[in-house]
């Protein structure tokens, strides 16, 4: 195997490339997929609420945490630890995070892998005269498949790989600053569909107006447990990519910035689409299946519907791969860093590996499905682990590293760049990072073990 030959290591080259590919990371599956159908289970506007207060609270400062972190040691997410807390344990959470990242991928492959075959389907107008029963079974009937799933998922890895391989500015820079404005202008043509929907007010309101009465604890701790995932925090992701960023970039500011993105484009999500379920008579409630049952069916009835179905799932697709390719780099810049391999071995191990270990996971949707540990299929159980037990310890560990370990002095001089800057926010933070987020944190991680 290649050894690295010792060069420069490659960076991004522009503040705006910098905030799409770390807003490409955190805009994914999770904001368009996920957010509208828990917002959906878990009753609206209060669980809008509580989400927003995470955001804020706990999502930030883990986030600027994993910022310090990786601009300060410029290494991927195991090296940064090694370098920054050299000879002691605090590799771990970056180990963690390495297997986190390899898990999310295996099933985030798979289930963008469906967003492509739904992409198709709009395309050849395949939920034409369909009723919403039809399209429950086209659903259920695509994912138990063996073969077709499978090949969308490994064309979908291809194309992560694809871009991976063309590394940091030529590869992800570019791709997100392409794909990311794509994403903004289909958003926005969605909710103006969506908005001048006759009836469309009740779907705003049940999705600004909070109603306190229908938030339950689970509701809550689910909230925050998504902030960690839509904001692509506690695997080292974000210690990956500002490991790639100038030693002059603002890091609060490009957090601020990506969080705010981030949260705007949940909601943009769920004024594309509670709308139209209000509109024409949905249940809001439906579940995972909420974008691929529900959504055709609701284009279908709406006037111009061939061509915003099309829309949503080419947003869709766009919206899984810059996220992807985030998760990638995690595994790729730890191999080609820590074990000197190449580039393009890394990758292509990283993206082959990844993808045989999503093979069960698509598979558990069929012939698998009665392949079970304590109720939970291979999927289930990847799902499970990376994110009820990794990212939220995981954060944990980063948030409190900053807090405990770094301390006050040398956050400062991280966030202010040596002194350039002013950080009035630090007593803040680091009162956030020491006490608030560990703790908040801590409970959701019982949670997520069913311990609490
Ligand atoms: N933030 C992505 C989403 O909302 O779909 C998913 C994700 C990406 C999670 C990267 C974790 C991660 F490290």
């Amino acid at each position: 195997m290649a050894t690295q030959p010792v060069t420069q290591r490659d960076s991004f080259t522009s503040k705006i490339g910098i905030i799409a590919a770390v807003a490409g990371s955190a805009v994914g599956l999770g904001n368009i997929w996920k957010f509208p159908y828990i917002t959906g289970v878990f009753g609206g506007g209060a669980f809008v609420l509580v989400y927003l207060i995470c955001i804020a609270l706990i999502g930030l400062p883990v986030m600027l945490s994993e910022f310090i972190i990786g601009r300060k040691a410029q290494r991927n997410a195991v090296g940064s630890f090694k370098k920054l807390a050299p000879g002691t344990l605090w590799f771990m959470p970056g180990i963690m995070g390495l297997v986190a990242a390899f898990m999310i991928l295996a099933f985030y492959g798979v289930v963008a892998g469906w967003t492509l075959e739904y992409l198709l389907k709009s395309v050849l107008n395949a939920f034409a005269g369909k009723n919403p029963a039809d399209l429950e079974g086209m659903f259920g009937g695509f994912i138990s498949q063996v073969t077709k799933p499978i090949i969308w998922q490994c064309v979908f890895m291809g194309l992560t790989g694809w871009i991976v391989l063309a590394g940091i500015k030529g590869g992800i820079e570019r791709a997100s600053k392409l794909l990311m404005p794509i994403l903004l202008m289909i958003i926005i043509i969605l909710d103006i569909r969506a908005i001048t929907l006759p009836g469309a007010a009740e779907g705003l309101a049940f999705l600004f107006k909070p109603d306190f009465s229908k938030l339950s604890a689970e509701g809550m701790l689910s909230a925050l447990g998504h902030a960690f995932f839509s904001l692509s925090l506690g695997m080292g992701t974000l210690i990956t990519y500002s490991s790639y960023m100038g030693k002059r970039e603002n890091l609060a500011t490009t957090a601020v910035q990506v969080t705010v993105a981030d949260t705007v484009i949940a909601l943009l999500a769920g004024i594309a689409i509670f709308p139209a379920v209000f509109a024409f008579g949905i249940e809001p409630g439906a579940g995972p299946g909420l974008v691929f049952i529900t959504l055709p069916n609701v284009f279908q009835q709406m006037p111009g519907g061939y061509f915003f179905c099309l829309l949503f799932f080419l947003l869709l697709a766009v919206a899984a791969l810059t996220s992807s390719i985030s998760i990638l780099e995690v595994v790729v810049a730890y191999f080609v860093e820590e074990l000197k391999l190449g580039r393009r071995a890394a990758t292509i191990m990283a993206t082959v590996a990844i993808t045989i270990a999503g093979i069960p996971c698509s598979l558990s949707m069929g012939v698998m499905s009665n392949v079970q540990f304590m109720g939970k299929t291979f999927f289930d159980w990847l799902d499970f682990i990376a994110a009820n037990i990794l990212l939220p310890l995981g954060g944990l560990l980063i948030v409190a590293f900053v807090g405990w370990y770094l301390g006050r002095e040398k956050t400062e001089t991280e966030v202010t760049n040596e002194g350039e800057l002013k950080a009035g926010y630090l007593p803040l933070f680091m009162f956030l990072a020491k006490f608030v987020a560990p703790v908040v944190i801590a409970i959701v991680f019982l949670h997520g073990l069913g311990l609490f």
